[in-house]
């Protein structure tokens, strides 16, 4: 049977819009796809002729967007036309947590949602397939159902009519396009056979049948928050067995393997860490515990609520230990951070644990120089919500009158002259290669590395004459003679 969509528009041209479609269109290519967005600046990044200024830094992107934008997907602010052409349309806003009303601090906000239900109403022709593709609380495609079809009622000389589904996206970012071209499952949730089977023919195209699950809808919107939530979980468990690992003299690396050889349990997952950042995990989590909450499931939510608390708990414990060794204070000593994204291989810093820890960090007096491969000065300055003082190339202000921390960026490695200290948040490759013994000629002594990713190699950074801490090593705790 061949599918009856040609034409796909997509609202939102953010890290899940943007890869998402590109990704269908290299495996789709009979069909169009318009990504649409009203922001005039990212759509004119994702239009860039130099493909190293896209919006988003994801392995593999950069390739596909060369070899298919313009042929048979576009992105565009038109969001008129675009709907209008659409057979099948996603909605792949964002939809973080409110932040005030009813709800505010746990519920998602719906406002970019329904704004895209809205357009759609107003603009659509003939019938359209509407795919919830952001992550929504349950029961949110009857709210959608209902702004289409009582926008409908406003405009009735047209032939006009809706299927709703929901169709969660499952990628991590850093390896969106391999998620995406290799997904564990597509999950697709709907009361319209008809519908969720003309978008099950897309994705045939390049998934295997048994990889397509359908359910009703109210199944695919709550796996897809239950998913998030499970993931994050592991994340605080591993993390909270770390601190177990620091006092006890067991090692995390250690804990994980054996745990993770436990086929019922599996090795992904169980890297600890700075603690989960990223833009989905706690939003998707407090959303989770304020369903519950709202059905008076009071305990659930107090459940789910306590790895959103763990993991900020773990955050503010990497700051303190990190003062704790440097004799009790940082103030003007300088720190250089290595690692300001949530994770590796991407640009993304929302949420990121580098967030919390810096500006702890800068809170406690210290003058960090912050290096990143991928992110810019700007964005660190956004998230930090302080002003960077110093160029690359200006001296540090140690005078008295500065008691408050500073920091400044760097776009090179070489930020290590006069450093007290190292503390790696990202696991980037590029931190596994640094040749301690080199650098740690250039740093103040006693000096520390302090690895929250366990990716330096601790031989060769204590025969460098530094001392190492690692997350969830607790023979660190039984040296005495620390350099
Ligand atoms: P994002 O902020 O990167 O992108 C959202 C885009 O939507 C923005 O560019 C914004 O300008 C645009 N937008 C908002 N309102 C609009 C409107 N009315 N019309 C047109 N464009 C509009 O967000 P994201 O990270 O891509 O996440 C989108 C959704 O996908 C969220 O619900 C998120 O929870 C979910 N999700 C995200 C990931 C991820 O890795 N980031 C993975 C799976 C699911
Ligand atoms: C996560 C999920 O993995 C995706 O399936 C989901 O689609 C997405 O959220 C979403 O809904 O937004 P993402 O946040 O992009 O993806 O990245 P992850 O790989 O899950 O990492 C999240 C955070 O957990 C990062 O800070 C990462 O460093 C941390 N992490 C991950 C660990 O600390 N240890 C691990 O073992 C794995």
């Amino acid at each position: 049977m061949t599918s009856n969509i040609k034409n796909i528009c997509c609202i939102g041209a953010g890290f899940v819009g943007g890869p998402t479609m590109t990704v269908m269109a290299d495996r789709c290519p009979d069909l169009i796809f318009n990504v649409v967005d009203i922001s005039e600046e990212r759509i004119s990044s994702w239009n860039q002729n130099d493909l190293s200024k896209l919006p988003i830094f994801e392995p593999g992107l950069k390739e596909l967007i060369e070899k298919n934008r313009n042929k048979n997907l576009f992105f565009s602010t038109k969001l008129k036309n675009a709907i209008e052409n659409a057979d099948l349309i996603f909605i792949s806003v964002n939809t973080p947590t409110k932040l005030i009303g009813l709800g505010a601090g746990k519920s998602s906000d719906l406002k970019w949602v329904e704004a895209s239900a809205r357009e759609v109403a107003k603009f659509s022709r003939g019938h359209t397939i509407v795919v919830e593709k952001s992550t929504l609380p349950v029961r949110t495609a009857e709210v959608i159902k209902k702004i289409l079809y009582s926008s409908l009622e406003e405009t009735s000389e047209k032939d006009v009519s809706f299927s709703v589904l929901s169709n969660p996206e499952f990628l991590a970012e850093g390896t969106a396009i391999n998620d995406l071209e290799n997904p564990d499952r597509i999950l697709i949730g709907g009361d319209d056979k008809e519908a969720m089977l003309s978008l099950s023919r897309i994705y045939k195209k390049w998934v295997p049948d048994h990889k397509i699950l359908l359910t009703n809808i109210w199944s695919s919107e709550l796996a897809k928050l239950a998913s998030n939530a499970f993931l994050a979980q592991r994340i605080s468990s591993i993390n909270s067995i770390s601190t177990i690992c620091e006092v006890t003299g067991a090692d995390i690396r250690e804990v994980g393997m054996a745990i993770g050889r436990d086929s019922r349990i599996g090795s992904k997952f169980l890297e600890s860490g700075p603690g989960f950042g990223g833009s989905c995990f706690k939003k998707d989590i407090l959303n989770l515990a304020y369903l519950a909450e709202y059905f008076g499931l009071e305990d659930i939510a107090r459940y789910w609520e306590g790895v959103v608390n763990f993991n900020i708990w773990h955050q503010r414990r990497i700051s303190k230990i990190i003062v704790e060794k440097l004799f009790g204070t940082i103030s003007q000593k300088r720190i250089v951070i290595l690692g300001f994204a949530f994770k590796a291989n991407t640009n993304d810093t929302r949420e990121s644990a580098a967030i919390k820890i810096c500006k702890d960090l800068i809170e406690e007096g210290a003058d960090l120089i912050i290096h990143d491969p991928k992110v810019t000065q700007n964005q660190i300055e956004k998230e930090l919500k302080i002003k960077s003082l110093f160029n690359n190339s200006e001296e540090t202000d140690l005078s008295p009158k500065n008691k408050l921390g500073q920091w400044r960026f760097s776009e090179t490695y070489d930020v290590f002259d006069n450093a007290h200290a190292a503390v790696i948040l990202t696991e980037w490759e590029d931190y596994k290669n640094i040749d301690w013994l080199v650098e740690s000629k250039k740093m103040v002594r006693p000096a520390w590395i302090f690895d929250s990713r366990s990716i330096v190699n601790p031989q060769e950074v204590t025969n460098a004459g530094l001392n190492l801490w690692r997350l969830g090593d607790g023979s660190s705790k039984n040296k005495k003679n620390d350099f």
